[in-house]
């Protein structure tokens, strides 16, 4: 699980009972990425698998965890993660986390040949995605602007890492980042396979 966000998330309809998972992967430290995060691993037993600073928070708290920090990668029973820069911000919204700030990340999770998945996070548009190229099947995208990538960086992204499935994210969960996921669509035209999802669909890869 990457960023569990149901309770208080005004796009999903699902409030994240029954959930299961091994490992929670939390990009940053951000409300609408971590909103879940206690309940899952409290309930779950999971391991979290995040930047140092956010495993130390976790630790504290007696939960199993597994820091990282960019550019920094681990071996796991189901393929290797490697934290990848993201240019955010790094408050970390918690209860009683007052001091802590993180780096963001995104995460690049090697599953197996050609089941290379890349979550980017919240991030600007950087160069440093260039040398993701080649290793990314499945890139999830941020195009909700504003405290994001818009969707024309977004594109640009794209161009840089070649994936071949871009999943738009990000966006439309409130007003402040609302986006036209089908625009971004066809502005990627055939540069890749762009699939627009909503909460509780499926993509097999
Ligand atoms: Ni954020």
């Amino acid at each position: 699980m990457i960023d569990p966000f149901f309770t208080d998330n005004p796009a999903c309809d699902h409030d994240g009972t029954g959930v299961e998972a091994d490992f929670v992967l939390l990009t940053h430290g951000h409300g609408d990425h971590v909103g879940d995060a206690i309940r899952l691993v409290e309930r779950t037993g999971a391991t979290v698998i995040s930047s140092y600073e956010i495993c130390t928070y976790f630790g504290n708290r007696g939960h199993d965890v597994s820091p990282h920090s960019i550019g920094g990668g681990v071996d796991y029973p189901f393929g290797r993660v490697k934290m990848t820069p993201a240019v955010h911000g790094g408050m970390v919204e918690l209860p009683d986390a007052e001091g802590f700030t993180t780096a963001p990340g995104g995460f690049l999770v090697d599953l197996s040949p050609g089941q290379r998945f890349h979550h980017a996070g919240d991030t600007g548009l950087t160069m440093d995605m260039q040398f993701l190229k080649g290793l990314v099947d499945v890139a999830v995208l941020p195009i909700g602007d504003r405290f994001t990538m818009g969707p024309e960086d977004a594109v640009r992204a794209v161009e840089l890492i070649e994936p071949d499935v871009v999943i738009p994210c990000h966006y439309n969960t409130w007003p402040l980042v609302a986006q036209d996921p089908e625009a971004f669509k066809a502005a990627v035209g055939d540069r890749a396979d762009v699939r627009i999802m909503t909460c509780g669909d499926t993509l097999d890869f």
